[in-house]
């Protein structure tokens, strides 16, 4: 909470940024900018990357929130000492007074984006530190890598699925007609969780409590028969980012946050790797297979 306030420059520096910029790349150039406000920024040390690493994951929320309001012709919020980084991050955002249960329901989601092992985003702020870079540029990187849809992408997309199948005249045929035209349905699938993501079933419960609350109760039965279908037809399983798009909209939260709320949860897990990265350094550095013709033959200059 005392690291929680953001130098006032860049606040600033996110006012000009044009109002239709997505939240995402708003967080990515906040992300960067923090560094040039960093006492610690060109020091790789230990300590020194623990320290930055506390204080990104406490100004991150504050530049998202800063950043939504902004976007909305109003002024930023200050971080609330008082309160924990969900139950901030929350009032910071709407500036209404959130309820024990929304708290609970925002703490959870992040706790559960926070840490996930090797995926696409981890692995780029890994490669980044291994080239000995600084522990700013690997989360501007990994910010990056979230982004797209399909990795952290992806909630943000579900409401899209959630808003197209509840349009249709019969949801379930909505799904059939997508798979059939072999489209992607958001929030299903896992390079690594065949099975289920255990995220997803942790969450579901969680969701369908806060829909209670909310009204949102068709919502959550038109997500039953999307889930049924998708079992059905393609044997696939919701992963984690189709109950916490639910989860953010019942927050009353719009689905252009739900990427950056998932970005500034996975802080921990990208601040972790990058320690650890840093203290085992290798420099990470594939290498690729030729698979095109060979050999060919080639005219010299002059008979050309
Ligand atoms: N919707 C429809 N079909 C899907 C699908 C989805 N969400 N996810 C996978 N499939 C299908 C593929 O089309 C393919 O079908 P086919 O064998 O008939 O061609 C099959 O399942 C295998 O897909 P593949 O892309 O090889 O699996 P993967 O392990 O590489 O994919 C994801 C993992 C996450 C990229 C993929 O499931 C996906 O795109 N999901 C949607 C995006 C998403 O929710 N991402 C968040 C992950 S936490």
């Amino acid at each position: 909470a005392s690291d929680a306030p953001v130098p006032g420059p860049v606040i600033d520096m996110l006012r000009p940024i044009p109002s239709r910029t997505p939240l995402m790349d708003v967080l990515r150039t906040g992300a960067s900018y923090l560094a040039h406000w960093d006492p610690d920024a060109a020091a790789n040390t230990v300590e020194a990357n623990q320290r930055k690493a506390e204080r990104m994951l406490a100004r991150l929320p504050v530049v998202l929130a800063a950043g939504y309001r902004l976007q909305q012709g109003k002024e930023p919020a200050h971080p609330d000492k008082h309160r924990t980084l969900a139950g901030n991050l929350l009032w910071m955002l709407r500036r209404a007074e959130p309820s024990e249960g929304m708290v609970e329901a925002l703490d959870v989601s992040l706790t559960v984006y926070a840490e996930h092992e090797y995926n696409a985003s981890t692995f780029a702020a890994r490669l980044v530190t291994s080239t000995m870079s600084d522990y700013h540029s690997a989360i501007t990187a990994a910010i990056g890598a979230l982004k797209g849809p399909l990795h952290g992408g992806a909630n943000a997309r579900v409401m899209d699925v959630l808003n197209s199948a509840s349009q249709a005249a019969n949801a379930r045929d909505w799904v059939r007609q997508a798979i059939g035209e072999k489209r992607r349905i958001m929030g299903f699938g896992h390079r690594v969780y065949k099975h289920g993501d255990p995220r997803a079933i942790f969450l579901k419960p969680l969701c369908a409590a806060l829909a209670e609350k909310t009204g949102n109760q068709r919502t959550e039965e038109l997500a039953g028969a999307i889930e049924q279908v998708m079992r059905e037809e393609k044997g696939l399983l919701p992963n984690v980012d189709w109950p916490s798009a639910r989860l953010y909209h019942y927050l009353g939260l719009p689905a252009d946050i739900f990427t950056p709320l998932f970005a500034v949860a996975r802080v921990a897990g990208w601040s972790a790797h990058i320690l650890e990265q840093a203290a085992h350094n290798r420099l990470i550095r594939p290498s690729g297979r030729y698979v095109g013709p060979a050999p060919r033959s080639w005219k010299p200059l002059s008979e050309r």
